[in-house]
């Protein structure tokens, strides 16, 4: 029961947020962080279905330290060591107490009701030895336990895992910045465990060395505990459990957050504006109940991967999202009740993989703008009230750049630009069921007469390209002659700027 203390090599490696994969990422429930920064795969159905995937990372990855946290200065730089213990080769050395820090006493040890502690001695620091009972603590609390985790939670060898034991399932140690002798709790990941617990309150917040928290795909609720006397934490996966209620504002002073994933639990209401200045790479707020306005915050944000899909999100989409074009890569609005115009300063955000706003109310040409998006690979706007012609320079994208979908389907289109045929031949554009006339699968003409006939649906269409499009030009000549070219049969306001509908081209 003695432990080994074995001096590792601390391999820094494994970049894993900063040498992300610049394909797709689409959360699903059982996909939880790690794997969804490797994850290839552009399936939309990933959000709702969910595939498991083998969590790669824990194998290797026994903790990680932000090693630029301590104050505060850090932007990306995460740098994840991969302790490598190994107690086979290594030479022993006698068992360590007293290490670090006052000895402490054996009365720190009661007052858990959780049994007899182990002796203050067998503990490899003092760190540990007062976490020992913070976990008995939350064992008692904790109500189902399907793969029987708990049940190794017991003794003192909490950093089992670092010397590739098998207690203490869930815990990974390392030793952290400011105390690079002591080996402690740093990562706490009961991804699929399956627990149920009323509170983490009392529990997370009392390791001070913790830089990430994953719990995907168990059965926590309550509130979240505030977190923000842990210097290190960067990593908040909370993710298909069973929290309900307002946004926790815990979460949102967490000036060291990189991730934050809420997704496919019960939250409702609004979302505070300031979630979106939080400093995160990637923000998950999909599959819960959030509604109101997407707050015009937005545009502050500087995440990579940013999903708010399925949700009740009504209003439009922020202008300010043209402030994210440095960071934003992949933003999913889609299955909200997003409405208004479908916003001109899209086409700014240049980095953007995929932009996929399916499933809402959102009206308006698209915005030529849209041509800018050189990077795009995915562009889902399916199930909305767009119209007008699916312009050229956007199915461009697809010949000269790097599209591979665009999804149209379930709109009012009337027509496609030249550059858009061999597209929909080659099923990367599909425009089925909107109003184009000699093309299969198209709505009725009566609906589309209809659609055309409402002046509400309508929005100013802008036909300014703010980039330079090799081989496009005059863009203003081209879009006069495209625009107006509504087949409609009793459009009432037959010219390119119209009126503006009820909501607002994009809040601001
Ligand atoms: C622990 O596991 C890692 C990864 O499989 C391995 O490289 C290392 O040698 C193992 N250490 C011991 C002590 O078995
Ligand atoms: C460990 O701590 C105990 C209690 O404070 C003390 O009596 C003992 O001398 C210490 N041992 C070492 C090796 O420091
Ligand atoms: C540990 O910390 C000491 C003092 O802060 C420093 O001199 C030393 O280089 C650190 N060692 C490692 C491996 O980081
Ligand atoms: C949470 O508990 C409910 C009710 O017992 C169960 O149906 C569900 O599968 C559990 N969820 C997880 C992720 O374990
Ligand atoms: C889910 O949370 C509710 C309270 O919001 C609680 O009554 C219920 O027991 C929880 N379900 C599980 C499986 O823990
Ligand atoms: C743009 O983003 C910065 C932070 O990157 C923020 O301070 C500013 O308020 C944002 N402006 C808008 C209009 O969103
Ligand atoms: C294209 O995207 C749509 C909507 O996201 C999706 O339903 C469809 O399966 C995708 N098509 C291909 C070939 O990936």
């Amino acid at each position: 029961m003695l432990h080994l203390c074995v001096p590792v090599c601390l391999a820094l490696a494994a970049q894993y947020v900063s040498g992300v994969s610049s394909r797709s990422l689409y959360p699903s429930i059982f996909t939880p962080y790690p794997p969804l920064f490797s994850a290839i795969g552009a399936a939309q159905d990933k959000i709702m279905a969910g595939v498991p995937v083998p969590l790669a990372r824990h194998a290797a990855v026994v903790a990680v330290l932000v090693l630029a946290a301590a104050h505060g200065a850090l932007c990306g730089h995460v740098e994840f060591a991969v302790a490598r213990g190994s107690n086979a080769n290594a030479p022993s050395l006698p068992p360590v107490a007293n290490v670090t820090g006052a000895a402490a006493a054996p009365s720190s040890l009661v007052g858990c009701g959780c049994g007899p502690a182990p002796a203050p001695w067998a503990f490899l620091n003092a760190k540990l030895q007062a976490l020992w009972p913070v976990i008995q603590a939350f064992k008692k609390t904790i109500t189902c336990d399907p793969l029987g985790v708990t049940s190794t939670w017991e003794g003192p060898e909490l950093c089992s895992s670092y010397f590739n034991g098998t207690k203490y399932k869930g815990f990974y140690c390392d030793y952290p910045p400011n105390a690079n002798t002591t080996l402690t709790v740093a990562s706490i990941d009961f991804n699929g465990f399956g627990l149920c617990a009323p509170s983490l309150t009392g529990f997370i917040d009392q390791f001070p060395d913790l830089a990430l928290f994953h719990a995907n795909s168990n059965n926590f609720s309550g509130d979240v505990p505030d977190l923000t006397h842990l210097p290190f934490f960067y990593e908040l996966d909370l993710s298909n459990n069973n929290f309900s209620g307002s946004f926790p504002d815990t979460v949102v002073p967490l000036g060291n957050l990189l991730f934050l994933d809420l997704r496919f639990n019960r939250y409702a209401g609004a979302v505070p504006p300031p979630v979106f200045a939080l400093t995160v790479e990637a923000l998950f707020l999909n599959n819960n109940g959030f509604d109101g306005r997407i707050p015009d915050s937005f545009g502050s944000t500087g995440a990579k991967y940013l999903v708010v899909a399925n949700n009740q999100f009504t209003g439009p989409i922020p202008r300010s999202i043209y402030n994210t074009s440095a960071t934003l890569s992949e933003v999913l609005f889609l299955n909200n009740r997003l409405s208004g115009c479908l916003p001109y300063e899209i086409g700014l955000v240049e980095g953007l993989a995929v932009f996929d706003a399916g499933g809402n109310e959102i009206a308006g040409p698209i915005p030529l703008s849209f041509g800018c998006l050189r990077d795009a690979e995915e562009i889902n706007l399916a199930g909305n009230q767009l119209y007008g012609q699916v312009p050229d320079v956007v199915c461009l994208l697809a010949k000269n750049g790097k599209l591979q979908n665009l999804s149209l389907s379930e709109n009012f289109f009337h027509s496609v630009g030249y550059h858009c045929m061999e597209l929909v031949r080659s099923r990367v554009l599909d425009v089925r069921r909107n109003c184009i006339l000699g093309f299969p699968d198209q709505r009725p003409a009566i609906e589309c007469a209809a659609f055309y006939a409402d002046p509400s649906k309508h929005c100013p269409f802008i036909p300014h390209i703010p980039c330079d499009l090799p081989g496009y030009h005059h863009p203003a000549a081209k879009a006069a002659a495209t625009v107006p070219a509504l087949p409609a049969p009793a459009v009432e306001h037959g010219h390119g700027h119209r009126p503006q509908p009820q909501g607002q081209g994009g809040g601001n």
